[in-house]
C-alpha cells in the first residue's frame, strides 16, 4: 500500500477537527478519519498486502497518526465543552448591579396588637393566658353557664348552630363568647385559679358596630375569698394601663348574666381628649354563680371569684380612635398599615 505522507493526513485532521464548531461537527470529522471506512482506518485494513520487511513500519506510522488523530479530537472535544459552558454562563449571568425587586414589609393586625397587649398586661398581675375551640359544644357554651333552655341567646337568631353532633351527641355551634373557657380552664387546673381567654366568638349579628365574627377576652380569678373589690381594682387596672392614662374613671353598673351574680356592666370614661366625660361599656362581668363554681368542678361553699368578659374590637376601637368596626375586616391595606409604621 502505498502510505500517502502521513505528516499530511495529520495535518488534514488537524484543520478538519478545528473546523468543526460543534460535538456533530466534530463526529463526522473524527469518522471521516478515525471511522470504519477512514482515511486511516482504510489504511490499516491494507496493512496485510504491505511487503513483509515493510510492514512493521507502515504500521507503527499508521498506529502513531491514529494517536495523534484522537488526541486532537480529545482536546478539540474539551475545547467545545469549555466554549458551550461559557455560553451558557455568559447567558445565564446575573447583572447584579440592576435594582432589587423591593419587599413588603409585613405586620400584626390592630387586633392582633390588642390581644397581645391585652396578655401583657394580665400576665404581668399573674394571669395565665388560655385558649380554646371555636365550635364549642352547646354544653360548655351554654349548659355549664347556667344559661336556661328557653333563654333568648340560644335561639337561631343569636346563635350560628353547626351541623352535627360531638361523640356524646351533643350539639355543637360556634361559640357565642369566650365564657365557655371559664369551664374548660378550671376543669383542667386547681385553685387559685387565674386566667383570661382570648378569642374568636360568633353571632348572627352585622352592622356599624357588629360583626358576625369578633374577638372577646374571658377573665376568671377564683380562690379561697376573691371579692367584687378585686374585680373592681384588677380590672381598673388593666383599664388604666391598657389607655396608659390614669385620667379614667370605671363604673360597674347593675345588670344580668346567668352565669353571673351579682352582675355588673364594666362602664369608663375618659376625663380628657375627645372622648371625655362619655360612658363607654366595655365589659360584662360579676361574681361567679355557685351553680357555676360547681360546674367548673368546685366546691361553692369554699371557693368563690369574679369574671368578665370583654369585646377586644371596641377596646381596639378606642385606644386606636377607629370610628366603624368594619374596617378591621375590610383588608384595605391603606387602614392596616397605620398599625405598622
Ligand atoms: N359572656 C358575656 C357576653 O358575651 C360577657 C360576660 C358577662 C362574661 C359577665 C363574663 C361575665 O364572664 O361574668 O355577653
Amino acid at each position: 500500500m502505498e502510505l500517502s505522507d502521513p505528516t499530511q493526513l495529520l495535518a488534514d485532521a488537524r484543520t478538519a477537527l478545528d473546523a468543526a464548531v460543534d460535538t456533530a461537527a466534530l463526529a463526522d470529522a473524527k469518522a471521516r478519519f478515525l471511522g470504519r471506512d477512514g482515511l486511516v482506518t482504510e489504511r490499516l485494513k491494507l496493512l496485510g498486502k504491505v511487503p513483509a520487511e515493510q510492514r512493521s513500519a507502515v504500521g507503527k506510522t499508521l498506529n502513531a497518526l491514529k494517536q495523534s488523530i484522537e488526541a486532537l479530537v480529545a482536546s478539540r472535544e474539551a475545547a467545545l465543552r469549555q466554549q458551550q459552558l461559557d455560553a451558557r454562563l455568559a447567558q445565564e449571568a446575573i447583572d447584579v448591579t440592576l435594582p432589587g425587586r423591593g419587599s413588603g414589609k409585613g405586620g400584626l393586625h390592630p387586633v392582633t396588637l390588642t390581644i397581645e397587649r391585652i396578655e401583657t398586661i394580665f400576665r404581668s398581675i399573674g394571669f395565665d393566658v388560655a385558649d380554646g375551640p371555636e365550635i364549642e359544644e352547646d354544653f360548655f357554651n351554654f349548659t355549664a353557664l347556667n344559661t336556661p333552655a328557653d333563654h333568648p341567646a340560644r335561639s337561631m337568631h343569636d346563635t350560628f348552630y353547626v351541623e352535627g353532633q360531638d361523640a356524646e351527641g351533643r350539639g355543637l355551634l360556634l361559640r357565642t363568647h369566650t365564657s365557655p373557657m371559664q369551664i374548660r380552664y378550671a376543669r383542667q387546673q386547681t385553685p387559685p385559679i387565674k386566667v383570661i381567654a382570648p378569642g374568636k366568638t360568633y353571632r348572627v349579628d352585622s352592622d356599624a358596630t357588629h360583626s358576625p365574627m369578633f374577638h372577646q377576652f374571658e377573665g376568671m380569678w377564683i380562690d379561697e375569698g376573691i371579692s367584687f373589690a378585686d374585680l373592681k381594682s384588677v380590672y381598673t387596672e388593666f383599664l388604666r394601663r391598657f389607655f396608659e392614662t390614669d385620667q379614667l374613671d370605671v363604673r360597674f353598673r347593675p345588670s344580668y348574666f346567668p352565669f353571673t351574680e351579682p352582675s355588673a356592666e364594666i362602664d369608663m370614661r375618659f376625663a380628657e381628649g375627645p372622648l371625655a366625660g362619655r360612658w363607654l361599656e366595655v365589659s360584662g362581668s360579676g361574681q361567679v354563680h355557685p351553680q357555676v363554681v360547681r360546674n367548673l368542678g368546685l366546691d361553692p361553699e369554699r371557693y368563690i371569684g369574679f369574671a368578665f368578659g370583654s369585646g377586644i374590637e371596641r377596646l381596639a376601637m378606642l385606644r386606636y380612635d377607629v370610628g366603624d368596626l368594619r374596617l378591621f375586616y375590610e383588608n384595605d391595606l391603606r387602614f392596616l398599615q397605620q398599625f405598622n409604621p
